[in-house]
């Protein structure tokens, strides 16, 4: 272990690990936009610029290891004068245009330009201007925004397993895009819009939809990707519009299943609830025509439906069958329903159509590795499976066991 100094705190830490590492253990923040603990050190936007002692220049703190004995000032004169002047590059050609920026109000450059910027600039010339990109119906673009931090780009390498952006031109005249015109195909492409700090990648089909501030976040577990990732659901509601409705799903840190990923699928999904086709209400039918009634109905009448059958005919010939969908918990309390009730009847196996072998249908039949373990596999056969689509999350564990 490495024993330094972070403004003044003693913090211990893992030889090799950088100093953002160690100051963000003991709750020292430092700014930065191309650090991310999921991917590697790009160490390109020297926004976590800091002092160390003995060192005459400030060095940043994301590509700069820790070593015995080390001191470290991360809001000395030196440090903070740093990181504004990173601030002042960075928006040098920065559009600036909160008000109509999806972004606004949950962006990381808005909030580390008030923590760690100047309040004023000494560029006067033209903005430059990059043409967004149409890169598929999922992700809208606005280049100009970006800030060329390649998060999205080493995300789509080391996460996706899909190289399908990266960085054009060099200089003033970099630019993120995809190489050839083309749309990203990968099934967890959403989540460059999470790991994108500025505004320069956002949801296209609920854009423009709701604002971060409008928002209450319940946590849940996702449904479409076979493996539970847990997800958060933005919802938005107020007292003239009380029922909530979902705007956004994003991923919910879980280091056992999704780490900080989801599917694409999970986080879009929720578009089908507002879907003009669905059934929104419940419904039954009355001289011959389906019409909506109150769920206060509904329950009523299903409850004396059921006490009739249990009347006449016994509770064991009711019966409930369970999506294997539903949580744990779900799945849980319907079952205690069926059994006060008085009926055993409930199996949630809604399309096994052959019972002629049961063992094998047996818990625990089947060894079950943890989500986590598949990170580190040394070996795995797929069988008719095309897992980067059907299970993506559990695929970039594999892309992780074979990196590493
Ligand atoms: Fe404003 Fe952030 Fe959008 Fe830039 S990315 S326009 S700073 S909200
Ligand atoms: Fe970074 Fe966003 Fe630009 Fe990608 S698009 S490089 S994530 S700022
Ligand atoms: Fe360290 Fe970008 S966060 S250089």
């Amino acid at each position: 272990m490495v024993e330094l100094e972070i403004d003044g705190q003693q913090v211990s830490i893992e030889e090799g690990a950088s100093i953002i590492e160690a100051a963000d253990k003991i709750g020292v923040y430092i700014p930065r936009f191309c650090y991310h603990k999921k991917l590697s050190i790009a160490a390109n936007c020297r926004m976590c610029l800091v002092e160390v002692e003995k060192v005459g220049k400030p060095l940043p703190a994301c590509a700069t290891p820790v070593t015995q004995g080390m001191k470290v000032f991360t809001t000395s004169k030196l440090a903070m004068k740093a990181q504004q002047d990173v601030m002042e590059f960075l928006l040098i050609n920065h559009p600036l245009d909160c008000p109509v920026c999806d972004q606004g109000g949950v962006c990381e450059l808005q909030d580390l330009a008030m923590g760690f910027g100047r309040s004023h600039s000494h560029y006067r010339q033209a903005k430059s201007c990059v043409v967004k990109e149409d890169i598929g119906p999922l992700i809208e673009t606005e280049m100009t925004r970006c800030i060329n931090c390649t998060r999205c780009v080493r995300f789509g390498e080391e996460v996706a397993g899909l190289r399908e952006l990266g960085v054009i031109g060099r200089g003033e005249d970099a630019e993120i895009g995809t190489y050839i015109k083309n749309f990203m195909h990968s099934e967890m492409s959403g989540n460059i819009i999470d790991l994108c700090p500025v505004g320069a990648l956002n949801p296209k089909p609920n854009r423009y939809a709701w604002r971060g501030w409008e928002a209450k976040e319940h946590p849940t577990i996702a449904p479409h990707d076979c493996v539970g990732s847990h997800l958060f659901v933005h919802t938005r509601g107020n007292a003239q519009n009380p029922t909530r409705t979902i705007q956004n799903v994003v991923p919910r840190e879980c280091a056992s299943v999704n780490e900080v990923w989801i599917s694409d699928r999970d986080r879009f999904s929720f578009l089908g609830l507002q879907h003009t086709d669905r059934i929104k209400h419940p419904m039954m039918k009355q001289k011959g025509e389906w019409v909506e009634v109150s769920w206060q109905r509904a329950l009523i009448e299903i409850a004396d439906r059921m006490q009739a059958i249990k009347a006449h005919q016994g509770a064991d010939k009711i019966g409930a069958l369970i999506s294997p969908n539903v949580t744990t918990e779900t799945a849980y309390l319907a079952q205690r329903l069926m059994r006060a009730f008085g009926s055993d009847h409930v199996d949630h196996r809604l399309r096994v159509a052959d019972f002629s072998m049961p063992e094998l249908q047996e818990p625990g039949r089947w060894p079950v590795l943890p989500v986590a373990d598949f990170a580190q596999v040394s070996a795995l056969l797929l069988v008719g499976s095309n897992i980067r689509e059907e299970q993506p999350v559990l695929a970039s564990k594999l892309l992780q066991a074979s990196i590493d």
